[in-house]
């Protein structure tokens, strides 16, 4: 059990037999210096407002009814009644023995909507941040048991198809493979494009493709797959390359909705949600008006017939809550769309596509911005490329590890370059309250010390390198921790913590502090390893024993929660 989740309970019991009403919680909380305890309970206070009683009384009414024997050391009421607990060593001792359960009581069918380009270009830096922000949810969430359904809902439906597959039409006439046409998407959307705005009768004609393809024609149905098959694989490889859990049996892009679009628009008029303006059928969203009291309008079919964003993002929810079966679906997507979730969500609800048990949540996030403080670019003003950008934090990294080992031979520098370069960037990432926008910096990100992959993924080298020179296999290892000193103490209050972490961010879908606790981990054993030996001579054999599996135990969670965030880690660097 968590510990936290134990002090509720006792505190609960003792607050209950002490008068107070079942409502009123023991609200537990770390506390934040460590003259006030492990944690602090304070719900005193509310309890005694209630009650219209004295705060401090009534929290020492608590402590008489309270059992923490074997869990606390020492229990104090600090302020107004707040109570300090610190927790008693033996009782951190023997709690890390204990295998604490990661599986969530209650468990759910997720699912995880990230990354979900559209096709018609290259994936850029801008798609960086629902890729691994969804990703590690997806991984958290995972990791506590539930079943998650990732779902990559790529664009692959809209009007640009008409003039790429034309374009593409004429080039495979010119007796070219698709492959090599398309072998820079960026370069073929630009022709394209150029053709389109240059040409009217080839612009006509990518009018009339859009309309056959929606419509199914084969002729153009084979073209768009072509296509389509060589962009999915491109962002394949980038999943691949990130070490994001996203595969082909992941994607469900917009067009495996176009069947449904017809039923879901009837559905909205039948029920009176969708309205005839202008040839348009329009859902008026009362609920999200705006500051005149003008109801927000959602398109759902435009006046020539044709479906948009809004009538795929509708079918989708339907396909989740009863194919899939979801309780939760989670939306890594822009905070710019937050208008458009939530204009899909109150139409979902109103419509009962989505019963009111089914959670359904945005999670929105802010820009990578480059040096200048603008949405990072290239220096002439381009987007950025996923792809090239990859590789050059792979090169960075790889020149960063040539300069500081030669321990490693050639083949072993590519793993580590690969491995710092990839989890440098995501972690730089990560680690930011999702809903800012970050300034992105190569050297910080890159850096050895503080908050930064590179520094955590040095940590672990390093508590693994004890264990070679120790001979002893860290991950069998197992034996009684002993606490004597308070740098022990930290370290395993702080170990037993992991699982509570994890509890918020599957709840509140911020990994940012995730990266901070490892962070902090990673301080904290700092700290014990300076002013606790572990190898010397002097180190009387079973308190070497007891802290070498502090070492054990601190390398095995940041490796876990290196592994939650995609971030990989090495034996050496
Ligand atoms: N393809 C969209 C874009 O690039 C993102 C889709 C996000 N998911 C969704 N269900 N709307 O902006």
């Amino acid at each position: 059990m968590r510990i936290k989740e134990l002090l509720n309970q006792r505190f609960s019991a003792a607050m209950q037999a002490a008068g107070i009403p079942s409502e009123c919680s023991p609200t537990l909380a770390l506390s934040g210096k460590p003259q006030f305890g492990d944690y602090q309970a304070n719900g005193a206070m509310g309890a005694a407002k209630r009650m219209q009683t004295n705060p401090r009384e009534l929290a020492q009414k608590i402590l008489d009814n309270l059992d923490l024997d074997g869990i606390a050391a020492k229990l104090e009421i600090a302020g107004p009644g707040f109570i300090n607990i610190h927790l008693s060593s033996e009782f951190l001792a023997s709690s890390l023995s204990d295998k604490i359960t990661n599986t969530a009581a209650n468990q759910q069918t997720v699912v995880v909507d990230y990354s979900s380009p559209n096709l018609a270009k290259e994936m850029h830096v801008g798609h960086l941040r629902t890729t691994i922000i969804g990703d590690t949810l997806a991984r958290v969430l995972e990791y506590q048991g539930h079943k998650v359904v990732r779902q990559n809902h790529m664009g692959d439906w809209g009007t640009q198809f008409g003039m790429l597959i034309a374009e593409l039409e004429e080039h495979l006439g010119e007796g070219e493979q698709a492959e090599l046409a398309l072998n820079d998407l960026e370069v073929f959307y630009q022709q394209s494009k150029k053709h389109f705005d240059a040409d009217t009768e080839f612009a006509d004609r990518a009018r009339a493709y859009v309309v056959k393809l929606q419509s199914g024609d084969q002729h153009c149905r084979d073209l768009w797959q072509k296509f389509i098959t060589v962009s999915v694989a491109h962002s394949l490889e980038i999943y691949h390359q990130l070490n994001v859990g996203l595969r082909e049996q992941h994607v469900k892009a917009e067009s495996s909705y176009n069947d449904d679009l017809e039923n879901v628009v009837n559905d909205l008029v039948t029920q009176g949600l969708a309205v005839e303006s202008d040839g348009a059928k329009v859902v008026f969203l009362d609920e999200l008006a705006d500051k005149n009291g003008d109801p927000s309008p959602m398109i759902v079919q435009k006046s020539g017939g044709g479906f948009l964003y809004a009538t795929s993002d509708l079918a989708a929810l339907r396909h989740r809550v009863n194919n899939l079966h979801a309780d939760r679906i989670l939306y890594f997507i822009d905070a710019r769309q937050s208008l458009h979730m939530k204009q899909v969500f109150a139409t979902g609800r109103k419509a009962n596509f989505v019963p009111p048990s089914v959670s359904l949540e945005h999670h929105p996030f802010g820009t990578m911005m480059g040096p200048d403080g603008r949405p990072f670019k290239t220096r002439t003003g381009g987007t950025v490329k996923l792809a090239d950008f990859l590789v050059e934090a792979v090169e960075r990294a790889e020149r960063l590890v040539r300069e500081k080992n030669t321990e490693l031979d050639d083949s072993e520098i590519k793993v580590v370059a690969r491995k710092i370069g990839i989890g440098a960037i995501k972690y730089a990432d990560l680690s930011i309250t999702r809903t800012n926008d970050y300034i992105f910096n190569w050297d910080a990100m890159m850096s050895f010390e503080g908050n930064t992959a590179p520094y955590l993924q040095y940590a672990y080298t390093r508590i693994r390198s004890i264990f070679r020179k120790a001979n002893i296999d860290p991950d069998t290892f197992s034996t009684a921790v002993e606490i004597t000193q308070v740098q022990e103490k930290t370290l395993a209050f702080k170990l037993l913590q992991f699982e509570e972490v994890i509890d918020q961010i599957a709840a509140d879908c911020y990994p940012h502090t995730l990266c901070a606790y490892l962070y902090e981990l990673a301080s904290v054993y700092m700290s014990f390893y300076e002013h606790c030996p572990v190898l010397k001579d002097d180190v009387p054999a079973k308190t070497q024993q007891s802290r070498l599996q502090l070492c054990a135990l601190t390398a095995a969670t940041l490796a876990q929660g290196l592994d939650l965030l995609g971030i990989e880690v090495m034996e050496k660097m």
